[in-house]
């Protein structure tokens, strides 16, 4: 029996045990898969015990991604350009390979609602670890423009400072400068619906027929998706799906084997609903 987990702090609430669960009954193949509560100063200490028990690869979460960049010795081009790990997986010779996943999920589900961003004008709200580590994958996705746009303008520029690729078509603004902008994409990845806050954003800043796309999931997105629905998005979802792809994702990368997201995002969202 092979041994994998996910690792972060706090993790009790993780969906990932049930997804891998549910990923390894859809493929037929036969791995263990256990949460991991680190220590915010333990992250190493964690991962090298979990190793000696055999330990074929963790998932990582808030707040370790920027540590396992650093842990991992040999990163993807992906995982470095965002300077952040969400997939180790250690080898039978002791290698420890890092990849970032996060943005390829979101990119996966944000096609599977009808929301690619190529070719539309991109919103991305919000400037911390959880925007970085889409913001790769979605320039490649030939947006139209990507605007940054967060509650202190100066992280916003730093953030769009480490995609010199952007451009032109990349920019960062204060939410105070968003009044008189329309968007066709709206992405929320900042942390404000978890402590049930309310983004300060102006009427009209979701173009007619425009869609909206939350990074968090269950209550942590309602306040974002109420905006949404609010001012008249045409399709609005949550981040689940980008949770269950970006675990499709490091499945495929420890097993071979890539599993289909859409029967565990509906098995997901029908357990949550009983
Ligand atoms: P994460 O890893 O989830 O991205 P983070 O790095 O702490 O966590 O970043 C949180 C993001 O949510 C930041 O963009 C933060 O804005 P600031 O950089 O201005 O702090 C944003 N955020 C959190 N609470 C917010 C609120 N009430 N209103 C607006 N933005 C908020």
């Amino acid at each position: 029996m092979d041994y994998f987990g996910v690792i972060g702090n706090p993790i009790s609430h993780s969906l990932s045990p049930r997804i891998h669960e549910l990923f390894a009954e859809q493929t037929s193949q036969e791995l263990a898969y256990e949460a991991l509560l680190a220590d915010l100063d333990a992250f190493e200490f964690t991962v090298e015990a979990f190793r000696k028990t055999g330990g074929k690869g963790l998932n990582v979460t808030l707040p370790f991604k920027g540590q396992a960049w650093e842990y991992a010795i040999d990163r993807a081009a992906r995982a470095d350009r965002v300077k952040a790990v969400n997939v180790l997986r250690f080898d039978a010779g002791g290698q420890v390979h890092g990849d970032s996943t996060d943005g390829l999920g979101l990119l996966r589900d944000l096609a599977g609602n009808g929301l690619e961003p190529k070719g539309r004008r991109v919103l991305l709200l919000g400037a911390g670890g959880a925007a970085r580590s889409v913001l790769g994958d979605l320039m490649d996705a030939a947006p139209a423009s990507i605007t940054i746009a967060n509650r202190s303008l100066a992280r916003a520029r730093d953030l769009a400072a480490l995609f010199p690729e952007g451009g032109e078509r990349l920019a960062a603004r204060g939410f105070d400068e968003l009044a008189g902008q329309s968007y066709e994409l709206i992405i929320n990845a900042t942390s404000a619906g978890l402590a049930g806050e309310q983004l300060p954003l102006p009427e009209g800043l979701l173009a007619v027929g425009g869609g909206c796309y939350d990074l968090a999931y269950g209550a942590g997105a309602t306040p974002f998706l109420d905006w949404a629905r609010r001012n008249g998005a045409a399709k609005s979802c949550d981040g689940l799906g980008m949770l269950v792809e970006q675990a499709a994702e490091s499945f495929y990368l420890w097993r071979g084997v890539r599993p289909r997201a859409a029967p565990v995002i509906n098995a997901l969202r029908e357990e949550q609903a009983r």
